[in-house]
């Protein structure tokens, strides 16, 4: 391969994602906005990401905070307006980094005027936009099949008064299932697709993807108890309302839109399922499906160096080159990884390092560049519908759920500075949710030129990243029979090779390296280099290697 070779944009990315209600509100109403996103932009450019990725701002009731669309071609008021997204777009591409929009096509808002017409009858011209059923037993009073939603305790399906029929909605009561085998809806959809494309937004995170075409005969799913690390444990397999045959038909569909746009926009799966159901989403044949599948398996990792060698291995082997896995440790759905560190910012450096010198795009939850924390707070006080409702858990019990199951609690606004209210929003304004008592001493402020500050580290680490054709471009060769609690491997592209080595065990231990290689990144001042080995006590890791071909 040579030096220019072409590579797609979205090869070598790393993504920031932003939860747009709590990153930065420029009008003091206390919740995040557009305008604010675009006032820190430089906050990203700084940290060195290529992507910023949005959670949705549309127009919406916000009963699911957004993931509930009434409009999906307008802005949400307290988030700004069309124009405030246009300059977004703009602000991030005059600064060189790519937008991708988060896009929710599984389900509308119940507030959506399409859904508001199609409910009130069985022949409005909207009728058969939701996916309606007649129940089963005497007046249908009994749901039409066995689908559950998205946390299974009670059936998907919801009663329609006015129309004595039953609607699915495959996660929230209030987020109704569009009916994709309509064609109207299909382009509509598609539509939007389009309106985002036209503004110049470079591509979509895809919320819920594989649930959008179920299977058209209705079955139920079985009855076979199944436990996964990445998904909650489920009673019935979603074999008919998930990954269809007709869900990866809809990836191409959805593909070729993208592909009537220059330059090359970029579509990211929320999908679920094993690597031979990944694959066909991205691989497909002819590689015509979505470019980049979420792989979750990070989101649950576990501090230890025989886990990360087993998943890395695995990604390498379902998503080869060309082919581009993905790493994720955190999002606004799932705890902070400094949480489940137990807190330990040595281990958090230490996982910021695998995460960045990993082969495949990997994604950073806004605040997880200063270790940001879960902000407590009780199921009782939930925003988050989800968590309200399991209010009804006792305190005590609720306490020791192992998610906590509040997404609240990764939410709280971002800590920019030791102020009140952490430059989220002026001091007197209200924060919609309270901001962690630990921005304080804890904030971009305060970490921003601190050498060994948890920011300076991820900017350190972007940087290498950037700088170097092996830790961007280059393959991943696992290095394996090594000792207790040490993940090792080598990167190399061209003559540029980078070794990356992490000791997550208890003992201090060291691994070979090259004449050549001098130390790149240390994750603390007591990693050394000597005689062609990289000694590392407990949980540090360090990156080895020559200088970078284009800094000579
Ligand atoms: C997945 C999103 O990440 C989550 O936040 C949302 O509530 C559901 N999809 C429903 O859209
Ligand atoms: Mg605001």
């Amino acid at each position: 391969m040579t030096e220019h070779e072409h590579r797609p944009w979205w090869h070598e990315t790393t993504i920031y994602q932003v939860y747009p209600r709590s990153f930065a509100d420029s009008d003091g109403d206390g919740i995040g906005d557009l305008p604010g996103i675009t006032a820190r932009l430089d906050h990203l450019v700084d940290l060195g990401v290529g992507t910023i990725w949005v959670s949705p701002f549309f127009s919406s009731p916000q009963a699911d905070f957004g993931y509930d669309v009434s409009d999906y071609c307008d802005v949400a008021p307290e988030y700004g307006t069309l124009a405030d997204a246009e300059a977004l777009i703009a602000g991030a591409h005059e600064r060189g980094l790519r937008v991708m929009f988060d896009l929710v096509l599984n389900h509308s808002s119940d507030q959506h005027p399409w859904f508001l017409e199609s409910r009130t009858s069985r022949d409005n011209p909207k009728a058969d936009w939701y996916v309606w059923r007649d129940g089963r037993g005497p007046g249908g009073r009994k749901p039409p099949n066995n689908w559950r939603a998205a946390i299974e305790v009670k059936t998907g399906w919801q009663w329609g008064e006015e129309r004595q029929q039953w609607f699915l909605a495959s996660f929230l009561p209030c987020q109704p299932d569009l009916n994709w085998r309509n064609p109207d809806v299909k382009a509509a959809m598609f539509d939007a697709v389009r309106f985002w494309l036209d503004r110049g937004v470079d591509g979509f995170r895809l919320d819920m993807f594989g649930s959008i075409m179920k299977d058209p005969e209705f079955r139920d799913n079985p009855l076979r108890p199944t436990m996964s690390r990445v998904t909650p444990p489920r009673l019935y397999p979603h074999e008919f309302t998930e990954n269809t045959a007709d869900n990866i038909e809809l990836a191409r569909d959805l593909r070729a839109v993208c592909d009537e746009y220059e330059p090359e926009r970029v579509l990211l799966g929320e999908v679920f399922g094993p690597a031979e159901v990944l694959q066909a989403y991205t691989g497909g044949p002819g590689g015509d499906g979505l470019h980049l599948a979420f792989l979750f398996e990070f989101l649950v990792f576990r501090y230890d160096a025989g886990w990360f060698h087993d998943v890395i291995a695995r990604f390498e082997h379902a998503f080869p080159a060309p082919a581009q896995p993905t790493y994720v440790v955190e999002n606004h759905d799932r705890s902070r990884s400094i949480d489940r560190l137990g807190g330990d910012e040595e281990k958090a450096r230490v996982l910021a390092t695998v995460l960045l010198t990993v082969r495949g795009v990997p994604t950073i939850y806004m605040g997880q560049e200063l270790a940001m924390a879960n902000t407590y707070r009780p199921l009782r006080d939930a925003l988050d519908p989800i968590a309200r409702s399991l209010a009804w858990i006792p305190e005590p019990l609720s306490k020791r759920l192992p998610e906590r199951l509040n997404r609240d609690e990764v939410r709280s606004p971002m800590q920019w500075d030791g102020t009140l209210n952490a430059g989220f929003c002026p001091p007197e304004a209200t924060p919609w949710l309270a901001v962690n008592a630990d921005h304080r001493t804890r904030n971009v402020a305060d970490q921003d030129g601190r050498p060994w500050s948890m920011l300076e580290w991820y900017r350190h680490l972007l940087r290498l990243r950037r700088d170097h054709p092996a830790l961007h471009a280059g393959d991943l060769h696992l290095r394996s029979g090594l000792g207790a609690g040490l993940l090792a491997y080598d990167r190399r592209h061209g003559d540029d090779h980078v070794t990356v080595a992490a000791n997550l065990g208890a003992a201090a231990t060291w691994v070979e390296v090259t004449d050549d290689q001098r130390l790149l990144a240390a994750s603390a001042e007591d990693v050394h280099l000597a005689d062609g080995r990289l000694y590392l006590p407990p949980d540090r890791a360090a990156v080895v290697g020559s200088a970078p071909p284009n800094t000579g």
